[in-house]
């Protein structure tokens, strides 16, 4: 350390250090007085060092002192010594020693901060926070968050570097190209008229390598995506960015797997890994079991098809999704059969804003009957079904959702499968429950579009076996595609991708390309595929979510320095904002005033 300002960090000193004369410099903690002793407590990214001004011993030191308060920066000189008996602090790694400060100097003032830095202020206004987000981020609970994401990106690095991946650097400024959510756009002044994009992925650049031959290729790139934010959204983010040739899907999954452990080992090693290898789970699985893509592990109550047990029942929303390709399903709820009026229909709303219909719920009586709305339309033997099927007991609350599209069914009963296990405490939280969803359907009806559309990356590849069927019955073909979740969250996802001219056209062509807007679009991408492309394929983690993860935060902001509020501002620097009229011009931009548009 520099000995202008100290001669140890605030989180070095120990007993071995009795004697020895140091110099610290940091910020006030916390600040006690006892007649003519003050204590203080000075805090530095490394920790907290326990520093003691005596009237008595060294009276300029004490009076230099005497304005200090919490946030202020000083600096100390002074010997360690051990901290009287009964004083001693086994919480905290210096807790053994304080200095004897004979020399105090204040290097800076702090006004009174807006908030506490040096304690939790539960409900504390998040736009106060991201204010005075420097205050926020001196905080001791942020700054271990920063460090452990640090932690992490250091330890992905070394693993990838360890396995001959290479970092390329690609470009930010690039061209405009659709990959699911809005560009970001950004205005040329030399060329008038003429916009860059960023870029919401490294997408095609880092295929463009493979074909360049770099054969394994990672970056922690920059994303930037247009699109209302959420907990685990954000419009900026970081991508652990990978791209590997003449691999397998297996192959990308096992080395993706292979550094997801080690350094969640390295990181975090108390918080157990549910299972290695990652457990698989195919889309229509992980739907039709958890009634997510993303699946929370952690806990059971997976749903249960009810179509064979409610079959011949007559009731009007059963036998209208069972007629086509519709279902019903099922989760048990154990213990919630006493839930009340309120408590159901918080249940049935939240069920509704996930896209059900209604909610049916019944609940187990202690003599095996079913209680509630559905219960009048059953026969015994099929109340003796749906006991068996969802293996209820008495006391247990059984909700069902029926749909005419299965997916919608799966999906709500998900959404209220993670409820219950929130209320009823079901999920671990230190576990770890990494999943692979693997393969995913390759296209999606887009009803508003009319036309099939890429489930996830529009370069992916179908499963080869099923590459002739593509124009036969798109819906039924599955992309090379792989998601992976960690408790309940979409961590990563990646595919094997297309590297045929011939087929990448198909794919494009059934997802309504004409031949000049693909040209316009991907022309590289599609004409370094007659250049000696080889088979590749990828994925990119989310940096934020997964650091968000292993903080137990579920806000990505919590582990992101400088996050934008939910409107997409960033509160300190008071972005986004105007321009001047000078730069307007310069872009050749005018902005039209939407109020005299109106008016
Ligand atoms: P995808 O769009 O799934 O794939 O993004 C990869 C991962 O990035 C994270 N992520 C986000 N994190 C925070 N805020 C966001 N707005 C945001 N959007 C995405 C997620 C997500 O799983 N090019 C492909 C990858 C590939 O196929 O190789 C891609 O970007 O953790």
């Amino acid at each position: 350390m520099g000995q202008a300002f100290r001669s140890h960090t605030c989180g070095e000193l120990r007993a071995s250090h009795v004697g020895e004369r140091v110099m610290l410099s940091g910020w006030v903690h916390r600040r006690r007085d006892h007649g003519h002793l003050a204590f203080f407590d000075l805090r530095d990214r490394y920790g907290i060092t326990q520093v003691v001004t005596n009237a008595h011993e060294a009276a300029e030191a004490h009076v230099a002192a005497e304005p200090v308060r919490n946030e202020w920066v000083v600096q100390v000189e002074g010997a360690v010594r051990h901290r009287p008996p009964g004083t001693i602090n086994a919480e905290l790694a210096t807790g053994e020693i304080e200095v004897a400060v004979d020399a105090f100097t204040v290097l800076n003032a702090s006004k009174v901060p807006p908030f506490y830095v040096n304690e939790e202020q539960p409900g504390l206004d998040e736009s106060l926070r991201l204010t005075y987000r420097y205050l926020d981020l001196r905080r001791p609970p942020l700054q271990g968050r920063m460090l452990l994401r640090a932690h992490l990106a250091s330890a992905v690095r070394r693993r990838l570097e360890a396995a001959a991946f290479v970092e390329v650097e690609t470009p930010t400024l690039i061209r405009s190209t659709p990959e699911g959510a809005r560009d970001f756009v950004v205005p040329s002044r030399v060329q008038p008229g003429k916009f860059y994009a960023l870029p919401q992925s490294p997408q095609q650049l880092k295929q463009l390598l493979m074909v360049a031959g770099y054969d394994r290729y990672y970056q922690l790139a920059r994303a930037y995506r247009d699109e209302d934010l959420r907990g685990d959204r954000q419009l900026e983010h970081t991508q652990i960015d990978i791209e590997m040739s003449f691999v397998a899907a297996e192959d990308v999954m096992a080395t993706v797997e292979e550094m997801v452990t080690a350094v969640s080992r390295e990181v975090l090693p108390d918080r157990p890994i549910m299972q290695t290898p990652f457990p698989r789970l195919t889309y229509e699985e992980a739907m039709s079991r958890y009634g997510s893509d993303k699946p929370d592990l952690r806990f059971g109550m997976e749903l249960v098809d009810l179509g064979e047990a409610v079959g011949d029942v007559d009731f009007r929303i059963f036998s209208e999704a069972l007629a086509g390709d519709g279902a019903v399903y099922a989760i048990r709820a154990p213990g919630c059969g006493n839930y009340s009026r309120r408590q159901l229909d918080e249940l049935i709303d939240l069920a509704q804003r996930h896209g059900a219909k209604g909610l049916i719920h019944v609940s187990v009586q202690a003599d095996g009957s079913l209680h509630g709305p559905l219960a009048k339309f059953l026969s015994l033997t099929q109340t003796q079904e749906i006991l068996e099927a969802t293996a209820g007991e008495a006391g247990d609350l059984l909700l069902a959702v029926a749909d005419p599209d299965r997916l919608v069914a799966a999906g709500a009963l998900g959404r209220l499968r993670l409820e219950m296990g929130q209320r009823l405490d079901l999920r671990d939280a230190s576990t770890l429950a990494y999943v692979w969803v693997y393969p995913f359907p390759m296209f999606k009806w887009d009803g508003d579009l009319g036309r099939w559309d890429a489930t996830h990356n529009p370069f992916s590849a179908p499963l080869w076996d099923e590459e002739a069927a593509m124009e036969a019955d798109p819906g039924a073909v599955h992309a090379q595609q792989y998601d992976l979740a960690l408790n309940g969250w979409e961590l990563g996802g990646g595919s094997i991708r297309i590297h045929r001219r011939d087929l990448l056209e198909r794919a494009f062509a059934l997802m309504g390309h004409s031949v000049d807007g693909m040209r316009d679009q991907f022309g590289a991408l599609l004409d370094s595929l007659e250049y000696g492309a080889p088979p590749h394929g990828g994925i990119a983690i989310g940096l934020d979510r997964w650091s968000a993860l292993l903080a137990d935060q579920d806000n990505i902001r919590e582990v992101m320095a400088f996050p934008k509020t939910q409107s997409g501002s960033d509160l300190m620097m008071g972005a986004p904002s105007p321009i001047t009229p000078e730069q307007l011009a310069e872009l050749s931009l005018r902005v039209v005033d939407q109020d005299r548009e109106r008016s």
